[in-house]
């Protein structure tokens, strides 16, 4: 550390500085270690997305890290503290200050706030990115489940193959009091509860998003899966299926509703029959990432689909 460190929760006046952070961080990472920058585009304006959807779901947890004496913002940590865990992500430092703890020093209160609560801290790490994934394995971080982050661009009139079976069963849900349906099936298959995050994604007032359903005989879900849609970040997931079968058919509907776009989503790589017919629909892999704890490796049954908008594992 060269400057004195303070950390204070963000604010919204830090929403630019913290878009332009997470850009800058982004790219300088991804250039000088992979030559891969050009994947975060030239633009900052995206990265407004999410401190904005993080402050409206987590309000007053983001924390910042600031140069003491002159108040720059040197580093920020997005942090979602939920009945059965705390999630983490994004992290990111500027990377000028990279290598000289400013990330440590924002995730330790969290995992001292996770000690004291007797809560996991869950996270999903790049693979390729070996300092992230060294932080988090310095700081107690053990990896469970490795996903396939897939890249697929929708063609306007919709995938060429033929749709796997219920897919046409899958509807969109619209009310946010559908969200404990959702959260006690994540509960239930993942371990993980986060009602409030289902019933934000329902409600749909920041960010843009679309949850999908496929329902069991008896009405219960089988499965959901939401997707964003805002500009900023075309994404799917957070999800989670009792089986493939119901996985494949919510990827589907989700994917047909985005027609013209370039999409990214991540499914375990575990998945056989997933993976294998995401490549038959075109998908190709652009990353790995693994979802890692602090707390004993969760017994997870049925499909996860994580996403880092907001960050789940
Ligand atoms: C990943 C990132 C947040 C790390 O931030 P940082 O401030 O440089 O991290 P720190 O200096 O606090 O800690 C790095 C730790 O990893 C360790 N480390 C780094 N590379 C390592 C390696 N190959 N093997 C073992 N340890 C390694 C360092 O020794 C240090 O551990 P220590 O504190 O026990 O000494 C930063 O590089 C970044 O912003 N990257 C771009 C954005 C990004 O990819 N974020 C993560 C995914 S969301």
């Amino acid at each position: 550390m060269t400057a004195p460190l303070v950390l204070r929760p963000l604010a919204a006046a830090d929403h630019d500085a913290t878009a332009r952070l997470l850009h800058r961080a982004l790219v300088h990472w991804y250039e000088s270690r992979l030559r891969q920058g050009s994947r975060f585009g030239s633009s900052v304006e995206p990265f407004r997305l999410f401190p904005e959807v993080y402050a409206a779901l987590d309000p007053g947890e983001a924390i910042a890290a600031c140069d003491a004496d002159t108040g720059a913002l040197l580093g920020v940590t997005f942090v979602h503290p939920r009945s059965t865990h705390i999630a983490v992500g994004i992290v990111a430092t500027a990377p000028e200050t990279q290598g000289r703890g400013i990330a440590r020093a924002m995730l330790e209160p969290v995992l001292e706030r996770a000690r004291r609560a007797g809560l996991p801290v869950r996270l999903v790490s790049s693979l390729l990115n070996l300092d992230s994934f060294s932080l988090y394995s310095r700081l107690g971080f053990v990896p469970h489940t490795i996903f396939q982050d897939l890249a697929l661009t929708i063609p306007e009139t919709g995938l060429r193959a033929a749709p796997p079976a219920d897919a046409d069963r899958v509807r969109r849900a619209t009310d946010p009091a559908e969200a404990g349906s959702l959260a006690k099936l994540e509960r239930e298959l993942q371990g993980i509860e986060r009602e409030g995050d289902h019933a934000f994604f329902l409600r749909n007032t920041v960010g843009d998003w679309r949850v999908w359903v496929l329902d069991h005989e008896d009405g219960s879900p089988d499965g959901f899966l939401v997707a964003s849609h805002h500009p900023s970040c075309v994404m799917l997931g957070p999800g989670v299926a009792h089986d493939e079968a119901t996985a494949l058919a919510l990827l589907w509907r989700a994917l047909d509703a985005l027609r013209g776009h370039s999409v990214v989503f991540l499914v375990p790589c575990s998945a056989r029959r997933i993976v294998q017919t995401c490549y038959a629909w075109g998908a190709r892999n652009v990353e790995l990432h693994a979802a890692q704890t602090t707390g004993p490796a969760p017994v997870a049954r049925g499909i996860a689909l994580p996403t880092f908008l907001p960050e789940s594992g």
